[in-house]
Order: structure tokens, then C-alpha cells, then sequence
């Protein structure tokens, strides 16, 4: 069956090859796998993920799609050349550049993001929005993670691509990763067609704290069951599996990841000092909020004995307050 956009995604696969090829057998792309050899990216993992190397010239991609025949016009559509207005002249977006090639639900090379290797601006640098290409929908390694995700029964959400790398590294072919957007409902819509259970594994920073907690609401409200790895030391995924190793971080997901609710109890605290009972009061019926949506009595009652230990309330004041909350809700 052919498509009206056959041509691009057969230029995408084009390009990739070639790319690859100057990563691991010519001069040019020594020093690029040098980069990727010291940031702890294997032999297998170029192998897996077709990662590759364009050249810095500006013309490199256009004389090869230009020889085999291509549309100049559509190959500037497919994000894969630019037009200088002032000269009319094409020149190749990717130059410079680590190429990490994205593929679609289908597995087809869809667009490239490219890494500068000294982190010049952009660090990365994506295809732009394309017939093919769309960043708000395309998970990355989705439809390689496919059947590890059914057979896991879960999926490990990552910010990075990068991370995703480094993970199935570790083991975790489960994992896929929003291209540098916000989690979306046609993200969420793909991603529920697999499984209904998520770890969400983002960076440990700040942003990736609110990112995470902004993902996990969504989620949840789509009746996905969630779980959010905090990392420890602002550490990513990627660079804690480097300083840490593989088995360490693996422990990490399967022994540290907090339950939603656990994650919301920490996470509300953020920016409260305890020590003001007026915050502290505004915690607590912040976090009775959340566990009146809870649809199961036992978990309920599993936080809000958990809230009454932490600040030596009484179960039943909590369970009264709780109460009126979840009327409200229902
Ligand atoms: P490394 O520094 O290579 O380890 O990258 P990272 O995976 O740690 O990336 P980071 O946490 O900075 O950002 C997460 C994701 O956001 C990346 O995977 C990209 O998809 C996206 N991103 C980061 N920097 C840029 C950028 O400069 N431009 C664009 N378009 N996206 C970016
Ligand atoms: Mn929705
Ligand atoms: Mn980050
Ligand atoms: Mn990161
Ligand atoms: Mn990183």
C-alpha cells in the first residue's frame, strides 16, 4: 500500500543509513563516537537505536537526495533541508550534529533530533512540525517498546531520550520518552491502548518535579495507575545509570518509586514550612482533598492514618474533615 508520503519517510530511512555510516566507519565521526563512547552509550545501543552523525557541510544531505532522485520542495517539507530566501539556495538542516533518528507508531524514521556535541544552542535540535512529524504526539521508541510494555504491563515515561537509551541499557525495554513537550491526551490515548500502568521516571530537578507532577495528574485522570521514580541528587535517569550503574537504578524503580498518593504528599509539601501551623493546616486539607478522589476505602484510610501519624492528629478528626471533602467530590 503506498502513501502521499512515501517519498519522506523513504528519504528519513535514506538519510539514517548514511548518518550511521559516517558515525562508525569514516575520520568525520570520530570524534562524535568519542562523545557518545564517554557519555556511556554502547556499540549496541548506536546498533539499537541507528544513531549517527551528520557532517558539519551544509550540503551533505542535499547532493545525496538531490543524486537519488528526490523532490528538493519536499525534502525542504520533510524538515530534512532549508531554503535561504535571499539566495533560493537549499542547504541541510542537521549539520554537526549526533543524529538520533524518531520513529513513528509504525516504527518508520519520521524525523531526526540532533545533539550538539559541545551543548551549543540549541542543545538539541528537532525536525520541525511535518506531514510525518508531529512532537506532541510522537513517543519515542513507542513501537519498539510495544511488547515489553504488554508483557511488563507497564510503561516507564522518561523527558529525555537520552534516558530512554540508558534505561533499556539497564533492562528496562519498557520505556519511552516525550520529545521535549508537555505529557498530551494523544500521548496518553497511545499510550493506554498497551497498558494502564505507568512509572513516570523524569529528571530530578525542579522541572522535572512539576513536569512529573503535571503528567502523573493527567494520568490518573485518564485511570491509568501511576507511579513516580523521584531521583535522588537532581541526578536524570541517564546520568544516574552512569554514575551509579545499571543494577543501582534498577533497585531505584523497583524498591523507591513512590504511589501517586505518596508522591502528592511530598510534593505538596514543596514551599510549606511545617512549622507554621496555618501551612501546615492548608497541607493537610490539601492533601484530604486528594485523598477523597481516592476511589478505594482501604487506601483512604491508609493515607489518612499515615497523615495522622506524621502530625499527631487524631484518625477520627481526619476521617470527619476527609469526609466533608469527599461529599463534596462525589
Ligand atoms: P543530555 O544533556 O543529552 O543528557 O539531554 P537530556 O536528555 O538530559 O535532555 P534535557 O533533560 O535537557 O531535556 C529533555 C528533553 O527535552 C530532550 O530529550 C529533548 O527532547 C528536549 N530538549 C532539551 N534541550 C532541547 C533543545 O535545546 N531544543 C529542543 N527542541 N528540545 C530540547
Ligand atoms: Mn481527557
Ligand atoms: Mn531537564
Ligand atoms: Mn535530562
Ligand atoms: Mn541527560
Amino acid at each position: 500500500k503506498t502513501d502521499e508520503n512515501d517519498d519522506l519517510y523513504e528519504a528519513h530511512e535514506l538519510m539514517a543509513k548514511f548518518y550511521r555510516h559516517l558515525l562508525l566507519n569514516t575520520e568525520e565521526g570520530n570524534e562524535a563516537l568519542r562523545y557518545l563512547h564517554e557519555r556511556g552509550f554502547t556499540e549496541e545501543d548506536i546498533d539499537r537505536f541507528q544513531i549517527g552523525w551528520a557532517l558539519p557541510q551544509p550540503e551533505f544531505a542535499l547532493n545525496i537526495l538531490k543524486k537519488r532522485g528526490f523532490s528538493i520542495e519536499r525534502m525542504e517539507l520533510a524538515g530534512l533541508l532549508i531554503k535561504n530566501d535571499e539566495t533560493g539556495r537549499y542547504f541541510d538542516r542537521f549539520r554537526g550534529r549526533v543524529m538520533f533518528p524518531l520513529h513513528d507508531q509504525k516504527g518508520r524514521v519520521a524525523g531526526f533530533s540532533g545533539r550538539d556535541l559541545h551543548n551549543g544552542q540549541p542543545k538539541y535540535l528537532n525536525s520541525p512540525e511535518t506531514p510525518i512529524f508531529h512532537k506532541s504526539s510522537l513517543l519515542y521508541h513507542f513501537n519498539a517498546a510495544r511488547t515489553a510494555i504488554k508483557k511488563q504491563k507497564q510503561f516507564i515515561l522518561f523527558e529525555g531520550f537520552a534516558d530512554v537509551i540508558a534505561a533499556v541499557r539497564a533492562g528496562f525495554d519498557q520505556s519511552v520518552a516525550v520529545m521535549g513537550t508537555a505529557l498530551t491526551e494523544e500521548h496518553i490515548r497511545q499510550l493506554k491502548r498497551v497498558s494502564d500502568q505507568a512509572i513516570i521516571c523524569y529528571d530530578g530537578d525542579n522541572a522535572g518535579l512539576n513536569a512529573a507532577y503535571k503528567a502523573a495528574n493527567m494520568l490518573a485522570s485518564h485511570d491509568i495507575s501511576v507511579k513516580v521514580t523521584v531521583l535522588p541528587e537532581q541526578l536524570d535517569p541517564d546520568e544516574f545509570i552512569k554514575q551509579k550503574g545499571a543494577d543501582a537504578f534498577s533497585a531505584y524503580v523497583k524498591d523507591s518509586s513512590l504511589t501517586f498518593m505518596a508522591f502528592q504528599m511530598d510534593y505538596l509539601k514543596r514551599g510549606k514550612n511545617m512549622r507554621d501551623d496555618e501551612q501546615k493546616f492548608q497541607y493537610i486539607e490539601e492533601v484530604l482533598a486528594e485523598i477523597a478522589g481516592l476511589k478505594k476505602a482501604v487506601e483512604r484510610d491508609h493515607y489518612l492514618r499515615r497523615l495522622a501519624d506524621e502530625f499527631s492528629l487524631s484518625l477520627q478528626a481526619l476521617q470527619e474533615q476527609e469526609k466533608t471533602l469527599f461529599l463534596k467530590k462525589r
